[in-house]
């Protein structure tokens, strides 16, 4: 499909957000603002314990407190065959627990009661008799032969291992490796890490006794999705579930598991006939809910003396927790790891990649990356940024020097991806110049000589690859991945556009009418987007991994030039001329040669419902299931300068650059936007963001007092700049770019403070680069004492 060529419009402006006329005044509707007659309330018992046996579980003083309406076990679930769920990457996770509990904060039992605060009160009133096993907190002492084998209740399952995958040519590799002049390593581990939404989950289940009809409110990025595996899981017919996912405040990957909350709530509004409402607490959120990342890396980089790359072999081993749940849609074999290269011209890599079960909660979800691209691009970033102080060359000399370049896209990378586009060297040079780079490498120099004082400069240049499907090579339990959008026309040339994807604060109800207003040139605030209501909106696989752009923001201008097509039909009779003798322009149909004859699309529209060419069929509506031939692949590059304290080691950030490239910009703001939120996220990763575990399995992340996030005062001012590279599939040259930042941040930032100190040989910090972790380095390279 040929990328349309610019033209005035609604495409590039900085509309203001439509929907934000409903959140500033507080009139936004989230699941907890759902209140329906006769509703119950449910509260969440959760395992204190990490590892233990459930000897037994007794509930009949909760069950006696007055108030409470019933209180469900993993036993009764089992009478239902619920006890146990699918994961999406179809493993089984306990809906509440029946022989054991796996990890601290599993769900162990619920109360419903008439009120919140009762089923609160009652859950310590529930007495469970735990007999404590070993824990194991680390994907290494899972593996260590004779670990205590977590997932006993498998079938077949002698340990604790959960995939070994490879991916590329170890031989080729080895033949690289045999050539190199140079091989340079590097050891490092992304630390596990919460999406932390400003809103937890939560749903309203309403089972209506009458009717069987089973409707759900529910935190959900995946409405569709979900009342498949309801219907799959529970039995219950489809046409009978409606999940309606209202507004959301922040989803960032958190919201697209199914969750036990949302079962135990469902099954409870079915068996007493009554709703029930289930709100997470923030704790419960942090400790038991998709966590994101948690990699052990560990690779080497085969080098020439003059810095060209010839060859990558990485490692690596991930905390699972104690269910495999990945939002891992990639049939490749080892796929979320074939963008390993980044955006280096590599001819041989080999990956392995292996994953545990621990006594953690499950995860692995989408938190603002696709098929852990986030820690790929870390590993690769950090691991060029070593070899370029191992080789003596500068590193965005290194860079460019093997970047893919222009000429070679559409380009296979060495383990399977094909990267649609890119022009990776203007988007370097663009981030240098912004900064200043020779300049400050001058001052660098300068102050450490002069002064003492300890600049460092990071970069890092990512590729990122998101828009799953094509549905050929992307499902979810089988469901394959697409995307949609349904568009009608009124009489009076205002527009309904239903989507398959789900905002969670994205701006959609604003983009997605822009692409509209682009292509038929209805303006954006006649244009009502919904989404989120699966009775309401056609089938879609939702929002994450900076999906929706490249899959139903295509459907919504397929849809919409559909409906021009019919439009011009319309427009011919109107004006008693041919169709072919007709232009577009922007918002009507004109005469070739008489501008002046002409009808705009309001005019059509009306005429679709009123006045219509003999034999046509009424109205101005489609829908488009849109199966993209292949992902987008957004890129960019990011200039980040510290100063490093000697006196604490606390590190302080001077100027951030961030040059993107997501293609064509529908809504510059709201990229923008997108960007400093991700930008925000990779600061934190490097500076204070982690979610750790004591040796009992304790989680020490449980609160935003423990859990660090950054506010306003700790982030960093961000300079942003773009270059443009359409995407040359997608029908308005667009690429995604909801996680960009984040994937391609954090190397920047760590690269930084280790670029500070690189003269003194200091090759790597762990995230969190926390201060005494600097200060320590400090004092052992003689720096401070
Ligand atoms: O799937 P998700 O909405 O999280 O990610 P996305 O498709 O990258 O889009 C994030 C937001 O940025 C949406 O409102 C998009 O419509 C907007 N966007 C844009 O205006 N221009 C682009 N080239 C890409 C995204």
């Amino acid at each position: 499909m040929a990328v349309q060529e610019e033209k005035p419009g609604w495409l590039g402006k900085s509309v203001r957000r439509i929907e934000d006329d409903r959140f500033i005044v507080g009139r936004g509707n989230y699941v907890d603002d759902v209140v329906l007659p006769g509703m119950l309330h449910m509260a969440v018992l959760r395992s204190p314990v990490a590892h233990a046996k459930i000897n037994s579980i007794d509930t009949s003083r909760a069950e006696a407190l007055e108030g409470v309406v019933a209180v469900v076990t993993g036993e009764l679930l089992a009478q239902h065959n619920l006890a146990w769920m699918p994961t999406l990457s179809g493993d089984t996770q306990a809906v509440l627990a029946t022989d054991k509990v796996r990890m601290q904060g599993q769900e162990v039992a619920c109360v419903i009661a008439e009120d919140a605060y009762i089923a609160h009160d009652a859950l310590e009133l529930i007495e469970v008799d735990y007999e404590q096993l070993p824990v194991i907190t680390t994907p290494q002492a899972a593996l260590e032969p004779g670990a205590p084998v977590i997932r006993d209740d498998k079938e077949g399952q002698t340990d604790n291992r959960i995939y070994h995958w490879e991916a590329g040519d170890e031989q080729a590799t080895e033949q690289a490796f045999a050539q190199a002049d140079r091989v340079v390593s590097l050891a490092t581990h992304y630390p596990r890490c919460h999406p932390a939404p400003l809103e937890c989950c939560g749903c309203v289940a309403d089972v209506n006794p009458a009717t069987g009809k089973a409707t759900i409110w529910m935190t959900s990025q995946a409405p569709h999705v979900h009342r498949t595996v309801f219907a799959l899981v529970a039995g219950l017919p489809e046409q009978n579930i409606q999940i309606i996912s209202p507004d959301i405040g922040g989803g960032f990957g958190n919201k697209v598991p199914v969750y036990p909350g949302y079962v135990v709530a469902t099954a409870a509004s079915l068996l007493i006939g009554r709703p029930v409402k289930w709100i997470e607490d923030r704790t419960g959120n942090l400790i038991s809910t998709g966590f994101a990342r948690d990699f052990h890396m560990e690779g080497e980089l085969a080098l020439t003396d003059e810095g060209k790359m010839l060859g990558l072999r990485v490692r690596m081993l991930s905390d699972q927790g104690y269910a495999y749940a990945d939002a891992q849609p990639s049939k490749f074999k080892a796929g979320l790891f074939h963008i390993v290269g980044g955006s280096y011209d590599l001819a041989a890599t080999h990956v392995v990649t292996d994953g545990a079960y621990t006594n953690k909660a499950p995860g692995g979800v989408a938190y603002r990356c696709s098929f852990r691209v986030t820690e790929a691009s870390f590993f690769i970033e950090r691991l060029v940024q070593t070899a370029a102080y191992e080789l003596g060359i500068d590193p965005a000399e290194l860079r460019r020097r093997n970047f893919i370049r222009a000429d070679q896209f559409p380009y296979t990378s060495a383990t399977g991806f094909i990267y649609d586009s890119g022009n990776y060297e203007p988007a370097l040079d663009l981030a240098l110049e912004k900064v200043g780079y020779d300049e400050l490498r001058a001052e660098q120099k300068r102050l450490r000589e002069e002064e003492g004082r300890l600049i460092g400069i990071g970069l890092a240049s990512f590729t990122e690859v998101v828009g799953a499907g094509p549905s050929k090579n992307f499902d979810i339990l089988g469901i394959k991945m697409f995307d949609s959008a349904e568009l009608r026309v009124h009489p009076t040339g205002k527009a309904i556009l239903k989507l398959g994807v789900k905002t969670q604060g994205q701006g959609h109800e604003t983009t997605f009418a822009q692409i509209v207003a682009h292509e038929l040139g209805i303006p954006p605030q006649d244009i009502l987007v919904q989404h989120g209501d699966t009775d309401n909106t056609p089938y879609g696989l939702g929002t994450y991994a900076s999906r929706s752009t490249p899959t139903a923001g295509a459907a919504t201008a397929v849809v919409a030039r559909k409906l021009r097509d019919k439009a011009r039909e319309i427009a011919a009779h109107l004006l008693e001329a041919s169709p072919e003798d007709l232009e577009w322009d922007w918002n009507r149909f004109y005469v070739k040669g008489s501008p002046d004859q002409s009808k705009t699309i309001q005019e059509i529209a009306f005429a679709a419902y009123t006045d219509l060419p003999e034999g046509m069929e009424h109205g101005l509506e489609g829908v488009n299931y849109y199966d993209p031939p292949n992902m987008t692949y957004p890129f960019g590059s990011y200039a980040v300068v510290v100063e490093i304290d000697r006196g604490t080691g606390k590190w302080e950030v001077r100027r951030v650059v961030a040059v993107d490239d997501c293609g064509v910009r529908i809504n510059p703001m709201i990229v923008e936007g997108q960007i400093m939120g991700g930008l925000t996220e990779g600061y934190a990763m490097a500076a204070m963001e982690l979610i750790t575990f004591d040796e009992d399995g304790n989680c020490l992340g449980s609160n935003f007092v423990d859990y660090l996030l950054p506010s306003s005062w700790e982030t960093p001012n961000f300079e942003l700049h773009e270059t443009v590279t359409p995407s040359p599939h997608h029908p308005i040259g667009a690429k995604g770019v909801g996680e960009s930042a984040t994937v391609g941040s954090p190397a920047a930032f760590v690269n930084a403070v280790v670029d500070a100190l690189a003269h003194v040989g200091v090759r790597n910090f762990e995230m969190p680069v926390t201060p005494d972790k600097v200060w320590e380095k400090l004092v052992e390279v003689g720096l401070a004492e």
